[in-house]
């Protein structure tokens, strides 16, 4: 008695399991997509997966590939044995394609060339024609951009170089992070600047000040998971561009002082214009020192 429900159970379930098997016995044809989102970059070309199974021909069949939430309804039509798409939105006109030679074996997939950013969304593959349950079935499609970072130089900072990375072009909005020769991420100098251009591109920007080490290799990384993509750019900074060593600066300072001193003494500048004439005395050296 103890066991019986369990037994229950298992009757049960292998009765649920048989009238699975024969409703959606391998005689119903079903139209398959994908269940994996589609990543395509702009400007690539994709497949949008869909076909038959079991592989029946598709060649005397109806297919219409529309846009689920897209304003753009009409992507491509299927009818007659030939494509046609007079009632195709624009945006899609001449970059839709299907592969007439595989029709025969059910396969009914779209190809959709240079892709654009509002290409992205649900698409939705449909074979009225059909005389089954499992007429249609939707495609996403997601749609990125990525670009390569630019490294500048952007002056000194204390004893090391202030380095700037730069990268427009993304999408979605990616992350920026700045690395030594060893790959160890170092301290940034603040968040990454970030804003979006008039096509939706993100651009981001970044800030790092580094200090002179043996080789003097950064890094800067671009790094985008949703459409798994990074890209990378490196900069060799010249040891010259450091500023120069503590002892280096005094003795900068001594012979810029004694420039001033001499400066003064030849009664070149007035009183006030002396402090002024010190400090500009000061930055030339050490603007001059760095190249
Ligand atoms: C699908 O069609 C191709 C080409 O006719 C054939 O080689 C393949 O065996 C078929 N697959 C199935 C599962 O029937
Ligand atoms: C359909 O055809 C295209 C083009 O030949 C191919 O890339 C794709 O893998 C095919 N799909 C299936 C499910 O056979
Ligand atoms: C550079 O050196 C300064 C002073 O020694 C230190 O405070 C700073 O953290 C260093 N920066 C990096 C990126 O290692």
């Amino acid at each position: 008695m103890k066991t019986f429900p369990t037994s229950a159970v298992w009757c049960l379930g292998i009765l649920f399991i048989s009238v699975s098997l024969i409703t959606t016995g391998s005689s119903e044809v079903q139209v398959v997509g994908s269940a994996n989102t589609v990543v395509a970059l702009i400007g690539d070309d994709v497949i949008l997966p869909c076909f038959l199974k079991p592989n029946v021909s598709a060649e005397d069949m109806t297919v219409e590939w529309t846009g689920l939430y897209l304003k753009t309804r009409n992507i491509h039509l299927y009818l007659d044995s030939r494509d046609s798409n007079e009632d195709q939105h624009p945006s899609y006109r001449g970059r839709t394609s299907m592969f007439n030679e595989e029709l025969k074996n059910g396969n009914v997939s779209l190809k959709l060339t240079r892709v654009t950013l509002s290409d992205a969304g649900s698409y939705r593959c449909f074979i009225p024609t059909l005389k089954s349950q499992v007429k249609e079935t939707t495609v996403q499609l997601f749609v990125g951009a990525v670009s390569q970072p630019v490294i500048s130089i952007d002056g000194t900072k204390g004893w090391g170089v202030v380095l700037k990375c730069e990268s427009g072009g993304w999408f979605p909005e990616p992350e920026m992070e700045w690395l030594d020769s060893s790959g160890t991420i170092l301290p940034a100098d603040g968040p990454p600047e970030r804003h979006r251009d008039s096509e939706g591109l993100y651009a981001v920007r970044r800030h790092v000040t580094v200090n002179q080490t043996d080789i003097n290799r950064f890094t800067c990384r671009v790094n985008q998971l949703e459409i798994n993509h990074m890209k990378e750019t490196e900069i060799n900074v010249p040891d010259d561009v450091f500023p120069k060593s503590q002892t280096g600066l005094i003795v900068g300072l001594i012979a810029a002082v004694a420039v001033a001193v001499l400066a003064a003494s030849a009664g070149v500048y007035k009183r006030r214009k002396h402090t002024d004439g010190e400090f500009n005395l000061i930055s030339d050296w050490s603007l001059m020192s760095h190249h």
